[in-house]
């Protein structure tokens, strides 16, 4: 069975880092649109360095959960693709051989100069240097808001020839991971939603589950 599995921030949650949409509207108290877009770099590089060094020792400091854990063994017994929208590096460190960072990792750099990319200091600043030019343009290698995910056209394939197709801990808000769904639909994958609420596509999903992702996860790995 070919499986594809798409996770966002609800996965990371119960290893203790906060999901983007919180009631208030802000993202660890700031408008998305100060901190995660090219403008906001542009503009005040400074707050956009602090607020992604603040996100790379938060990650450091979190562990994966069972949610990681029981991807990591599906991967083992299946042929999965997983794609995640998280910059953290939990599915990794919860032993998943192979994973696909379509929104970027906090832990990797990149020159807003030259294109290089190479592995990040702890912290970044706007005297950090890109290893390749030279020229003080180092930024955090995540796709911003109008930036174009990575890897579109790997994952789209997979998509396409996908059995199963499961979303995992996404609020179907931010396009194009949204539309996996529709896409793994159209191909006649089997879809399922697992998530503690409903989310803005469900109705896409022929299946969901509902619960924390630390006891849905594994048990749906289990059921497979
Ligand atoms: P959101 O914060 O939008 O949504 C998190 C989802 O996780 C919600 O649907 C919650 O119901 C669900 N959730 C929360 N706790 C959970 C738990 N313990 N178990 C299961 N589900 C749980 O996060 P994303 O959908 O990942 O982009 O956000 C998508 C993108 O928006 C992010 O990748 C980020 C952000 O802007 C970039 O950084 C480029």
């Amino acid at each position: 069975m070919r499986i594809v599995v798409l996770t966002g921030a609800g996965i990371s949650a119960e290893s203790g880092l906060r999901t983007f949409r919180a009631e208030d509207g802000l993202w660890e108290d700031h408008h998305v649109e100060d901190v995660a877009t090219p403008q906001a770099y542009a503009r005040d590089p400074v707050l956009v360095h602090r607020f992604y060094n603040a996100r790379r020792s938060a990650v450091a400091a979190a562990q994966p959960n069972a949610a990681h854990r029981a991807l990591a063994d599906l991967a083992q017994e299946h042929d999965l693709t997983l794609v995640t929208q998280n910059v953290d590096d939990l599915h990794e460190r919860g032993g998943s051989p192979s994973v696909i960072h379509m929104h970027g990792e906090v832990n990797r750099a990149l020159c807003a100069a030259c294109d290089h990319r190479w592995p990040s200091p702890m912290e970044i600043d706007v005297n950090t240097p890109c290893p390749s030019c030279g020229r003080k343009t180092a930024r955090p290698d995540i796709v911003w808001f109008g930036e174009m995910p990575y890897h579109m056209d790997q994952i789209s394939a997979e998509l396409e020839r996908a059995d199963l197709f499961a979303a995992i801990g996404t609020s179907g808000n931010v396009y194009p991971a949204a539309g996996f769904v529709q896409l793994a639909r159209q191909y006649n994958a089997h879809c399922v939603e697992l998530n503690l609420d409903r989310s803005s596509v469900s109705r896409d999903f022929h299946e969901h589950i509902t619960g924390p992702a630390t006891k849905i996860v594994p048990d749906w790995v289990l059921g497979l």
